[in-house]
C-alpha cells in the first residue's frame, strides 16, 4: 500500500455483517495493512456469554437474564496483543478466554445474551473509549450504526448462508469440535434472525456502507477491493 496513504490522517473504520462472513479476518488484515487497532466486537459479546454459562446464569440453555445483569459490574473486559495471532487476544477479569469463546454452546445464546439492553449499553461505551483515538477497525453488527455512526469508512459484508455455514464448519473442524454442518446452518439462520429483528440495535446496513459480498472472492481480491475503496475516501476526506 501506498506509503502516503497509509500516513494520512487515522480514521475509524466499522465493519458490519453477518455472522461468519469473514468480517474478523477481513478487518484483521485491513488493520494491519493500515497499521491500525483491530477490535472484535463480537469476541466481546462471546466473552459475556461465556461468564453467563460459567456462574450460574445458564440453567437447562435458559438464561437468566437478571442474575446476568446483576453480574455486569463484576465483569471486565480487556484485550492484549497476542504476536502469534497477529490480533489482540480477550481476557475476562483478568483471566484468559479467548480459546473458550467460539464453541457451539457459546454461539447458540450469545444472540441472547447481546439482546441485553444493559449488556449492550456497557459494551458500545467501552467500543466507543477503544476507538476514541481513531486508528481502528471494528468489526460486530451495531458500529456504523450505533456505536460509530460518523466512523469515516463503513463496510457491509454479506455472503449466501450456505457459504458462510461451510466456512464455520471447517473452522470448528480445524479446532477439533464435533459439529454436524447441518447445526451450523441452524444456527447461522437462527442467528441471523435474531440479530436483525432483536429490538435493540439490530443488524442493518448503515445508509452510508458500503456493501461488500465476499461469497465469491478470494482474500486477496477482498484486500484489492479494500485498497481501492480506501484510496477513494481518504481522498475525499
Ligand atoms: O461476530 P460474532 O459472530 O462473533 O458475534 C457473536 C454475536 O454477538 C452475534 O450473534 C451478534 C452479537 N454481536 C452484536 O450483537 N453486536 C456486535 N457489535 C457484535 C456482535
Amino acid at each position: 500500500m501506498n506509503s502516503s496513504i497509509r500516513q494520512n490522517r487515522k480514521i475509524v473504520i466499522a465493519v458490519d455483517g453477518f455472522s461468519s462472513c469473514g468480517k474478523s479476518t477481513f478487518a484483521k488484515l485491513v488493520a494491519a495493512r493500515l497499521g491500525y487497532i483491530f477490535i472484535d466486537t463480537g469476541a466481546m459479546y462471546r466473552a459475556v456469554t461465556l461468564y453467563a454459562i460459567e456462574h450460574g446464569c445458564v440453567t437447562n440453555g435458559i438464561l437468566d437474564e437478571d442474575k446476568l445483569i446483576a453480574a455486569l459490574d463484576d465483569i471486565t473486559i480487556s484485550f492484549r496483543f497476542n504476536p502469534d495471532r497477529g490480533a489482540s487476544d480477550i481476557y475476562v477479569n483478568d483471566e484468559w478466554v479467548e480459546g473458550k469463546i467460539r464453541t457451539i454452546t457459546v454461539s447458540n445464546l450469545v444472540s441472547r445474551v447481546s439482546a441485553i439492553g444493559e449488556v449492550r449499553t456497557r459494551l458500545v461505551a467501552l467500543q466507543q473509549e477503544m476507538g476514541r483515538e481513531k486508528g481502528v477497525v471494528m468489526d460486530g453488527r451495531d458500529i456504523g450504526t450505533v456505536v460509530f455512526p460518523n466512523a469515516e469508512l463503513k463496510i457491509y459484508m454479506t455472503a449466501d448462508p450456505e457459504v458462510r455455514a461451510e466456512r464455520r464448519y471447517l473452522e470448528l473442524q480445524a479446532k477439533g469440535e464435533e459439529v454436524s454442518r447441518e447445526d451450523i446452518v441452524a444456527n447461522i439462520l437462527e442467528r441471523d434472525h435474531l440479530d436483525q429483528t432483536r429490538a435493540i440495535s439490530p443488524l442493518r446496513k448503515a445508509d452510508d456502507a458500503v456493501v461488500l459480498d465476499n461469497g465469491g472472492m478470494t482474500l486477496e481480491e477482498e484486500m484489492e477491493w479494500f485498497d481501492t475503496l480506501f484510496a477513494q475516501r481518504v481522498k475525499s476526506l
